[in-house]
Protein backbone atom coordinates (compact mmCIF):
# COMPACT_ATOMS: atom_id res chain seq x y z
CA UNK A 1 0.00 0.00 0.00
CA UNK A 2 1.21 3.45 -0.78
CA UNK A 3 -0.06 5.38 2.58
CA UNK A 4 -0.46 8.84 4.37
CA UNK A 5 -0.14 8.92 7.55
CA UNK A 6 -1.73 12.82 8.78
CA UNK A 7 -0.81 13.99 12.32
CA UNK A 8 2.51 11.59 11.66
CA UNK A 9 4.31 13.36 14.69
CA UNK A 10 1.48 12.68 17.24
CA UNK A 11 1.15 10.17 19.49
CA UNK A 12 -0.87 7.66 17.98
CA UNK A 13 0.34 8.47 14.23
CA UNK A 14 3.69 8.41 15.59
CA UNK A 15 3.25 5.03 15.88
CA UNK A 16 1.24 4.13 13.29
CA UNK A 17 3.33 5.15 10.49
CA UNK A 18 6.52 3.57 12.50
CA UNK A 19 4.42 0.20 12.61
CA UNK A 20 3.09 0.78 8.49
CA UNK A 21 6.62 1.12 7.28
CA UNK A 22 7.97 -1.61 9.49
CA UNK A 23 5.55 -3.96 7.49
CA UNK A 24 6.93 -3.06 4.20
CA UNK A 25 4.52 -0.13 3.15
CA UNK A 26 5.59 2.97 1.33
CA UNK A 27 4.45 5.55 4.09
CA UNK A 28 4.62 9.22 3.67
CA UNK A 29 3.61 11.21 6.99
CA UNK A 30 2.60 14.83 7.41
CA UNK A 31 2.61 17.38 10.11
CA UNK A 32 2.29 21.21 10.77
CA UNK A 33 4.58 20.66 14.65
CA UNK A 34 2.29 22.91 16.23
CA UNK A 35 2.77 23.87 20.07
CA UNK A 36 -0.57 22.79 21.56
CA UNK A 37 2.19 20.40 23.57
CA UNK A 38 5.84 20.09 23.94
CA UNK A 39 6.88 20.73 20.39
CA UNK A 40 10.13 19.21 21.58
CA UNK A 41 8.56 15.99 22.41
CA UNK A 42 7.16 16.16 18.40
CA UNK A 43 10.47 16.82 16.84
CA UNK A 44 11.92 13.42 18.93
CA UNK A 45 9.19 11.62 17.47
CA UNK A 46 9.69 13.10 14.25
CA UNK A 47 13.38 11.76 14.85
CA UNK A 48 12.57 8.09 15.06
CA UNK A 49 10.96 8.36 12.02
CA UNK A 50 13.61 8.31 9.57
CA UNK A 51 12.51 5.61 7.31
CA UNK A 52 9.92 6.98 6.31
CA UNK A 53 9.31 10.42 4.51
CA UNK A 54 8.09 12.76 6.67
CA UNK A 55 6.97 16.51 5.51
CA UNK A 56 5.95 19.49 8.02
CA UNK A 57 2.77 20.75 5.92
CA UNK A 58 -0.91 22.01 7.62
CA UNK A 59 -3.60 19.76 6.39
CA UNK A 60 -5.80 23.75 6.01
CA UNK A 61 -3.21 24.75 3.39
CA UNK A 62 -5.16 23.30 0.50
CA UNK A 63 -2.33 23.99 -2.43
CA UNK A 64 0.19 22.32 -0.56
CA UNK A 65 -2.05 19.52 0.26
CA UNK A 66 -3.14 19.46 -3.41
CA UNK A 67 0.55 19.07 -4.70
CA UNK A 68 0.89 16.51 -1.96
CA UNK A 69 -1.70 14.32 -3.30
CA UNK A 70 -1.33 14.95 -7.23
CA UNK A 71 2.58 13.84 -6.28
CA UNK A 72 2.44 10.57 -4.19
CA UNK A 73 -1.14 9.08 -5.79
CA UNK A 74 -1.89 7.66 -2.61
CA UNK A 75 -4.01 4.29 -2.20
CA UNK A 76 -4.28 4.71 1.32
CA UNK A 77 -4.84 7.37 4.02
CA UNK A 78 -5.20 6.98 7.84
CA UNK A 79 -6.28 10.98 8.95
CA UNK A 80 -5.20 11.60 12.23
CA UNK A 81 -4.19 15.53 12.40
CA UNK A 82 -6.46 17.46 14.49
CA UNK A 83 -6.83 19.49 17.75
CA UNK A 84 -7.56 17.04 20.23
CA UNK A 85 -8.43 18.34 23.62
CA UNK A 86 -12.07 18.29 25.25
CA UNK A 87 -10.95 20.78 28.11
CA UNK A 88 -8.94 22.92 25.32
CA UNK A 89 -11.70 23.30 23.17
CA UNK A 90 -13.98 25.11 25.81
CA UNK A 91 -11.59 27.70 25.92
CA UNK A 92 -10.18 27.67 22.81
CA UNK A 93 -13.02 26.82 20.27
CA UNK A 94 -11.51 28.55 17.19
CA UNK A 95 -8.52 26.55 16.91
CA UNK A 96 -11.13 23.39 16.04
CA UNK A 97 -12.25 25.03 13.12
CA UNK A 98 -9.16 24.94 11.23
CA UNK A 99 -7.84 21.88 11.60
CA UNK A 100 -11.33 19.41 12.36
CA UNK A 101 -13.40 20.89 9.91
CA UNK A 102 -11.42 22.88 6.85
CA UNK A 103 -8.03 20.51 7.30
CA UNK A 104 -10.96 17.48 7.90
CA UNK A 105 -12.69 18.71 4.29
CA UNK A 106 -9.56 18.95 2.39
CA UNK A 107 -8.33 15.46 3.20
CA UNK A 108 -11.83 14.22 2.22
CA UNK A 109 -12.16 16.00 -0.77
CA UNK A 110 -8.96 15.13 -2.12
CA UNK A 111 -9.37 11.37 -1.11
CA UNK A 112 -12.26 11.58 -3.48
CA UNK A 113 -10.75 13.89 -6.42
CA UNK A 114 -7.26 11.16 -6.62
CA UNK A 115 -9.36 7.75 -5.95
CA UNK A 116 -8.14 6.88 -2.63
CA UNK A 117 -9.14 3.23 -1.91
CA UNK A 118 -9.82 3.39 1.37
CA UNK A 119 -9.80 6.41 3.86
CA UNK A 120 -9.93 6.18 8.07
CA UNK A 121 -9.69 8.75 9.81
CA UNK A 122 -9.94 9.60 13.98
CA UNK A 123 -13.17 10.41 15.40
CA UNK A 124 -13.75 9.61 19.24
CA UNK A 125 -15.37 8.04 22.20
CA UNK A 126 -16.58 12.10 23.22
CA UNK A 127 -19.20 11.50 20.24
CA UNK A 128 -21.26 9.47 22.64
CA UNK A 129 -21.70 12.65 24.99
CA UNK A 130 -23.31 12.18 28.13
CA UNK A 131 -24.72 9.15 27.15
CA UNK A 132 -26.16 7.18 30.24
CA UNK A 133 -26.61 3.80 28.00
CA UNK A 134 -23.32 1.51 28.77
CA UNK A 135 -20.75 0.21 26.97
CA UNK A 136 -21.08 2.94 24.36
CA UNK A 137 -22.29 0.81 20.62
CA UNK A 138 -21.46 2.42 17.55
CA UNK A 139 -24.99 1.84 16.48
CA UNK A 140 -26.33 4.41 19.92
CA UNK A 141 -27.54 7.70 18.93
CA UNK A 142 -24.41 10.49 19.28
CA UNK A 143 -26.19 13.60 19.11
CA UNK A 144 -25.60 15.52 22.24
CA UNK A 145 -21.85 16.26 21.99
CA UNK A 146 -20.57 18.00 25.67
CA UNK A 147 -18.15 20.10 24.22
CA UNK A 148 -17.05 21.41 20.66
CA UNK A 149 -14.22 19.45 20.41
CA UNK A 150 -16.42 15.92 20.96
CA UNK A 151 -19.01 17.99 18.19
CA UNK A 152 -16.05 18.42 15.54
CA UNK A 153 -15.64 14.98 15.48
CA UNK A 154 -19.19 14.20 14.86
CA UNK A 155 -19.01 16.81 12.48
CA UNK A 156 -16.28 14.47 10.56
CA UNK A 157 -18.39 11.59 10.36
CA UNK A 158 -21.50 13.26 9.04
CA UNK A 159 -19.13 14.96 6.18
CA UNK A 160 -17.33 11.40 5.60
CA UNK A 161 -20.75 10.11 5.74
CA UNK A 162 -22.01 12.41 2.68
CA UNK A 163 -18.48 11.70 0.64
CA UNK A 164 -19.17 8.39 0.63
CA UNK A 165 -22.32 8.59 -0.13
CA UNK A 166 -22.11 11.11 -2.65
CA UNK A 167 -18.89 9.98 -4.74
CA UNK A 168 -18.61 6.51 -3.13
CA UNK A 169 -15.61 7.27 -0.92
CA UNK A 170 -14.92 4.25 1.21
CA UNK A 171 -14.66 5.73 4.46
CA UNK A 172 -13.79 4.45 8.03
CA UNK A 173 -14.26 6.48 11.08
CA UNK A 174 -12.83 4.89 14.35
CA UNK A 175 -13.52 6.16 17.71
CA UNK A 176 -10.67 5.98 20.19
CA UNK A 177 -11.40 5.46 23.88
CA UNK A 178 -8.56 7.37 26.06
CA UNK A 179 -5.38 5.99 24.39
CA UNK A 180 -2.13 5.85 26.47
CA UNK A 181 1.36 4.21 26.56
CA UNK A 182 5.03 5.83 25.43
CA UNK A 183 5.50 8.45 23.74
CA UNK A 184 2.20 9.92 25.22
CA UNK A 185 0.44 12.89 25.09
CA UNK A 186 1.44 15.91 27.92
CA UNK A 187 -2.00 17.25 28.29
CA UNK A 188 -3.62 13.69 29.20
CA UNK A 189 -3.95 12.52 32.37
CA UNK A 190 -1.37 9.54 32.77
CA UNK A 191 1.53 12.54 31.87
CA UNK A 192 -0.31 15.08 33.91
CA UNK A 193 -0.59 12.71 36.91
CA UNK A 194 2.69 11.21 36.70
CA UNK A 195 4.78 14.41 35.81
CA UNK A 196 2.59 15.76 39.40
CA UNK A 197 3.96 12.89 41.26
CA UNK A 198 7.02 13.04 40.02
CA UNK A 199 7.09 16.71 41.26
CA UNK A 200 6.03 16.13 44.67
CA UNK A 201 2.68 18.40 43.63
CA UNK A 202 -0.93 17.63 44.26
CA UNK A 203 -3.12 16.08 41.28
CA UNK A 204 -6.49 17.52 40.52
CA UNK A 205 -9.51 14.95 41.04
CA UNK A 206 -12.43 15.58 38.80
CA UNK A 207 -15.70 14.47 39.71
CA UNK A 208 -14.68 13.65 43.07
CA UNK A 209 -13.51 10.76 41.88
CA UNK A 210 -16.65 9.61 40.36
CA UNK A 211 -15.39 9.08 36.83
CA UNK A 212 -14.21 6.45 35.07
CA UNK A 213 -12.35 5.70 31.34
CA UNK A 214 -11.97 3.16 29.07
CA UNK A 215 -7.89 2.78 28.71
CA UNK A 216 -6.67 1.77 25.61
CA UNK A 217 -2.92 0.84 25.06
CA UNK A 218 -1.37 2.41 22.33
CA UNK A 219 0.07 -0.89 20.39
CA UNK A 220 -3.73 -2.05 20.70
CA UNK A 221 -4.96 0.60 18.77
CA UNK A 222 -2.13 0.10 16.14
CA UNK A 223 -3.38 -2.85 15.85
CA UNK A 224 -6.91 -2.49 14.95
CA UNK A 225 -5.74 0.44 12.75
CA UNK A 226 -3.40 -2.02 10.71
CA UNK A 227 -6.40 -4.80 10.36
CA UNK A 228 -8.80 -2.39 9.19
CA UNK A 229 -6.46 -0.25 6.79
CA UNK A 230 -7.41 -3.31 3.71
CA UNK A 231 -11.14 -3.68 4.64
CA UNK A 232 -12.61 -0.74 2.90
CA UNK A 233 -16.25 -0.47 3.30
CA UNK A 234 -18.62 -1.90 0.38
CA UNK A 235 -21.91 -2.73 0.98
CA UNK A 236 -24.31 -2.82 -2.00
CA UNK A 237 -26.80 -0.06 -2.88
CA UNK A 238 -25.45 1.53 0.98
CA UNK A 239 -22.85 4.60 1.50
CA UNK A 240 -19.58 2.44 1.67
CA UNK A 241 -19.37 3.83 5.36
CA UNK A 242 -18.13 2.31 8.76
CA UNK A 243 -17.86 3.86 12.19
CA UNK A 244 -15.60 1.35 15.00
CA UNK A 245 -15.00 1.91 18.13
CA UNK A 246 -11.36 1.61 19.56
CA UNK A 247 -11.25 0.83 23.57
CA UNK A 248 -10.19 -1.75 25.53
CA UNK A 249 -13.81 -2.25 26.42
CA UNK A 250 -13.22 -2.46 30.20
CA UNK A 251 -13.57 1.01 32.21
CA UNK A 252 -10.95 1.50 35.17
CA UNK A 253 -11.88 3.67 37.95
CA UNK A 254 -10.11 7.11 37.72
CA UNK A 255 -9.32 6.49 41.48
CA UNK A 256 -8.04 3.06 40.52
CA UNK A 257 -6.18 4.54 37.57
CA UNK A 258 -4.53 6.55 40.00
CA UNK A 259 -3.14 3.61 42.50
CA UNK A 260 -1.71 1.58 39.47
CA UNK A 261 0.65 4.63 38.26
CA UNK A 262 1.25 5.34 42.56
CA UNK A 263 2.31 1.79 42.49
CA UNK A 264 4.12 1.88 39.50
CA UNK A 265 5.85 4.77 40.31
CA UNK A 266 6.66 3.99 44.02
CA UNK A 267 4.91 7.01 45.39
CA UNK A 268 2.25 8.63 46.54
CA UNK A 269 -0.38 10.84 45.28
CA UNK A 270 -1.62 14.12 47.21
CA UNK A 271 -5.08 13.87 45.91
CA UNK A 272 -6.93 17.23 45.38
CA UNK A 273 -10.52 16.58 44.55
CA UNK A 274 -12.47 19.15 42.39
CA UNK A 275 -15.79 19.28 41.26
CA UNK A 276 -16.87 18.00 37.56
CA UNK A 277 -14.58 20.13 34.76
CA UNK A 278 -16.79 21.53 32.16
CA UNK A 279 -17.46 19.69 28.75
CA UNK A 280 -15.93 16.52 30.48
CA UNK A 281 -18.12 13.01 30.52
CA UNK A 282 -18.19 10.99 33.49
CA UNK A 283 -17.68 7.14 32.27
CA UNK A 284 -16.96 6.03 28.64
CA UNK A 285 -17.00 2.39 27.87
CA UNK A 286 -16.54 0.69 24.57
CA UNK A 287 -18.48 -2.18 23.06
CA UNK A 288 -16.14 -4.14 21.18
CA UNK A 289 -17.99 -6.59 19.10
CA UNK A 290 -18.30 -4.83 16.13
CA UNK A 291 -14.41 -4.42 15.69
CA UNK A 292 -14.21 -8.11 16.99
CA UNK A 293 -16.44 -9.38 14.64
CA UNK A 294 -14.48 -7.42 11.47
CA UNK A 295 -11.10 -8.07 12.01
CA UNK A 296 -11.02 -10.79 14.78
CA UNK A 297 -9.44 -8.25 17.37
CA UNK A 298 -10.49 -6.94 20.65
CA UNK A 299 -7.96 -4.66 22.34
CA UNK A 300 -6.44 -7.17 25.18
CA UNK A 301 -3.17 -4.89 27.00
CA UNK A 302 -4.09 -4.74 30.52
CA UNK A 303 -3.61 -1.20 32.81
CA UNK A 304 -0.85 -2.88 34.64
CA UNK A 305 1.03 -3.78 31.32
CA UNK A 306 0.37 -0.66 29.56
CA UNK A 307 1.33 1.71 32.69
CA UNK A 308 4.36 -0.09 33.43
CA UNK A 309 5.79 0.36 29.89
CA UNK A 310 4.53 3.43 30.03
CA UNK A 311 6.58 4.66 32.90
CA UNK A 312 9.17 3.01 31.87
CA UNK A 313 9.42 5.37 28.82
CA UNK A 314 8.58 8.39 30.39
CA UNK A 315 11.67 8.14 33.52
CA UNK A 316 13.61 7.83 30.18
CA UNK A 317 12.68 11.13 27.80
CA UNK A 318 10.74 13.14 30.80
CA UNK A 319 12.78 15.98 29.45
CA UNK A 320 11.44 16.00 26.28
CA UNK A 321 7.71 16.74 28.02
CA UNK A 322 9.36 20.02 29.88
CA UNK A 323 7.14 21.80 31.95
CA UNK A 324 4.43 19.33 31.67
CA UNK A 325 6.20 16.58 33.16
CA UNK A 326 9.80 17.24 33.83
CA UNK A 327 10.88 17.06 37.19
N1 LIG B 1 -5.22 10.00 22.19
C1 LIG B 1 -6.51 9.75 22.46
O1 LIG B 1 -6.86 9.24 23.53
C2 LIG B 1 -7.58 10.07 21.44
C3 LIG B 1 -8.91 9.78 21.79
C4 LIG B 1 -9.92 10.07 20.87
C5 LIG B 1 -9.59 10.61 19.63
N2 LIG B 1 -8.30 10.91 19.33
C6 LIG B 1 -8.01 11.48 18.01
O2 LIG B 1 -6.98 10.72 17.40
C7 LIG B 1 -6.14 11.57 16.60
C8 LIG B 1 -4.70 11.44 17.05
O3 LIG B 1 -4.63 11.81 18.44
P1 LIG B 1 -3.27 11.92 19.23
O4 LIG B 1 -3.56 11.52 20.62
O5 LIG B 1 -2.18 11.26 18.47
O6 LIG B 1 -3.08 13.51 19.22
P2 LIG B 1 -1.79 14.40 18.94
O7 LIG B 1 -2.17 15.81 19.26
O8 LIG B 1 -0.61 13.80 19.62
O9 LIG B 1 -1.60 14.24 17.37
C9 LIG B 1 -2.23 15.05 16.40
C10 LIG B 1 -1.16 15.62 15.50
O10 LIG B 1 -1.80 16.38 14.49
C11 LIG B 1 -1.01 17.51 14.23
N3 LIG B 1 -1.88 18.55 13.65
C12 LIG B 1 -2.87 19.24 14.28
N4 LIG B 1 -3.41 20.12 13.41
C13 LIG B 1 -2.75 19.96 12.23
C14 LIG B 1 -2.84 20.60 10.97
N5 LIG B 1 -3.72 21.60 10.75
N6 LIG B 1 -2.02 20.19 9.97
C15 LIG B 1 -1.12 19.20 10.17
N7 LIG B 1 -0.95 18.58 11.36
C16 LIG B 1 -1.78 18.96 12.38
C17 LIG B 1 -0.44 17.92 15.58
O11 LIG B 1 0.75 18.69 15.46
C18 LIG B 1 -0.20 16.57 16.24
O12 LIG B 1 1.14 16.15 16.08
C19 LIG B 1 -6.73 12.97 16.74
O13 LIG B 1 -7.61 13.17 15.67
C20 LIG B 1 -7.50 12.90 18.04
O14 LIG B 1 -8.54 13.85 18.08
C21 LIG B 1 -7.28 10.64 20.21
Amino acid sequence: MNILVTGAAGFIGFHLADRLARDGHRVVGVDNLNDYYSTALKQARWGRLRHLRVETLDIADLPAMESLFARERFTHVVHLAAQAGVRHSVTHPHAYSHSNLTGFLNVLDLCQRYAVEHLLYASSSSVYGRQATLPFRETDPADHPASIYAATKRANEMMAYSYADLHRLPATGMRFFTVYGPWGRPDMAPCLFAGSLLRGEPIEIFNHGRMARDFTYIDDVVESIVRLLPRAPSREGLAPHEIYNIGRGSPVALLDFVETLERTLGIAAIKRFKPMQPGDVERTWADTQKLQATVGYTPTVSLETGIRSFVDWLLDYRGLLLEEVAA
